[in-house]
């Protein structure tokens, strides 16, 4: 079949699987390539069980692989192949040297940049889809273009808002599509054939272009917005503890104010993900670079609160469990960083799994969807570690369960079996204020929501 357009993606994770395919599913007339310099995860987008899990994902790679959707490990077939590539590698916070703990580490873009020159052997627009400090659209340029080899590259900027647990949904429909460009005529009509793609599916009104740092910077400062407000809401619910309100009521009066709105206003133990405190690690270092300090530490309040958040969480635990969790089990209801999705990256359960450990407590992790990576993510840790798909089993001979996830099927639970089940006195330390705490508290528990008094029966 001839193809209008032959479109490849540089990484097939979280971000270039989901979006590549329903690329595909919306424009069968386009060929869309996925490759990955990682041939498991190439061979698992190939097979029965995909890579990641994303509700809806499964159907439309099923039903569009072969077709219009391919994955591979050939790279260099891959760009010299398409016309135009999105480069959706990762771009991970930096763990050695300059701005180690900070900056963004760009070593993977820098080497997609240099093969792409090296391979290319016809013009390329080159899209951004990576979340990256301000102006690296500049230094890719300065890489593709550094020997002239008579072929054009046009850089863009198309930062990706999809959420995990909901990417499908957010992909087929997304409050808005971001395209940055140079102002130059090559860099305007590159933009133009991007903005032609998404208007397959997506209303030109919603389709939103930018020159291209506010477009690099606005994926930082998006996700800085949310973060905060999670970190906001989280600050106040250590004072409700204290003063006997209830977050939850005090978020629905905040948030009926259509100025302030009201999502992202659940408290919790603490938000996590690959993105959100990588982005604005990256965000306060950008301020540092550029000698504003106010703002960089005005950013990084956002993530002590954060801190803050989990480790409050976890003497809570010791303080209702009379100051000893050595030798006591604990079941960790949910190990994802957020329901919906197997992405147990910076998740609070691994931190809230280790301090655990470190008071010698036995822990028991149950997840429906991410136990392979919980067992990753702990290994190497010394201690009693068990992963217990039933949520039942994982609660027997229990002292104490702590939501971690809000997966939808731990609210649904016979939490008098559980009890019965359980070392008495029976805790739960519900970390997602999914449970209802007052009917846990009548079947025998006693009860510790987020942001709200215990519910105790001493
Ligand atoms: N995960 C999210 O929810 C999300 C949302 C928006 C934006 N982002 C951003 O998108 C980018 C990708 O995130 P992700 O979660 O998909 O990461 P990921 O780690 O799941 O996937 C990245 C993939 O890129 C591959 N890769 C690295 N270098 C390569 C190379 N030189 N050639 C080919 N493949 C290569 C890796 O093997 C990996 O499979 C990051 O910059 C992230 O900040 C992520």
């Amino acid at each position: 079949m001839n193809f209008e357009r032959h479109i490849l993606c540089i990484g097939a994770g979280y971000v270039g699987g989901p979006t590549m395919a329903v690329i595909a599913n919306k424009c069968p007339q386009y060929k869309v390539t996925v490759v990955d310099i990682n041939p498991d995860r190439i061979a698992r987008w190939n097979s029965d069980e995909l890579p990641i899990y994303e509700p809806g994902l499964e159907e439309i790679v099923k039903a569009r692989r072969g077709k219009n959707l391919f994955f591979s490990t050939d790279v260099e077939k891959g760009i010299q192949e398409c016309e135009i590539i999105f480069v959706s590698v990762n771009t991970p916070t930096k763990n050695f040297g300059a701005g180690a703990g900070m900056a963004a580490d760009l070593q993977y873009w820098d080497k997609t940049a240099r093969q792409i020159r090296e391979c290319a052997r016809s013009d390329k627009i080159i899209v951004e889809k990576s979340t990256l400090p301000v102006k690296t659209a500049q230094a890719m340029k300065r890489i593709l273009t550094c020997e002239d080899n008579g072929i054009r590259f046009d850089v863009l900027s198309n930062p990706e808002f999809l959420a995990e647990g909901t990417a499908i949904r957010d992909l087929e429909n997304p409050d808005r599509v971001l395209i940055g460009s140079s102002q130059t005529p090559n860099g305007l009509r590159a933009r133009d054939v991007l903005v032609e793609i998404y208007a397959n599916w997506v209303p030109r009104d919603r389709i939103i272009t930018s020159n291209i740092w506010s477009s690099e910077l606005s994926k930082l400062v998006a996700n800085a917005f949310l973060a905060q407000r999670i970190s906001s809401i989280n600050s106040i619910s250590a004072l409700c503890e204290k003063a006997d309100a209830d977050i939850q009521e005090v978020a629905r009066a905040v948030g009926t104010d259509s100025r302030v709105g009201s999502c992202f206003l659940n408290a919790s133990v603490g938000f996590g993900g690959s993105c959100f405190k990588k982005d604005i690690l990256n965000l306060v270092y950008l301020c540092r670079y550029y000698d504003l300090k106010e703002v960089a530490d005005y950013w990084e309040g956002v993530i002590r609160i954060n801190d803050y958040q989990k480790e409050r969480f976890i003497l809570k635990m010791l303080d209702a469990l009379f100051n000893t969790l050595a030798d006591k089990k604990v079941c960790l209801f949910g190990f994802a960083f957020k329901a919906n999705t197997g992405d147990t990256r910076e998740s609070p359960a691994i931190f809230v799994a280790r301090r655990l450990l470190e008071e010698r407590a036995r822990v028991v992790i149950t997840d429906p969807k991410a136990l392979q990576n919980a067992m990753i993510d702990m290994e190497g840790e010394s201690g009693d570690i068990s992963y217990v798909e039933d949520p039942y089993a994982a609660c027997e001979g229990c002292s104490a369960i702590a939501v971690m996830t809000e997966w939808q099927t731990y609210a649904g639970l016979d939490y008098e079996r559980i009890y019965r089940s359980m070392v008495k006195p029976a805790f739960i330390f519900d970390g997602r204020n999914i449970l209802d705490h007052q009917r846990l508290f009548e079947v025998g528990f006693n009860v510790f929501p987020v942001g709200k008094p215990g519910l105790t029966h001493f």
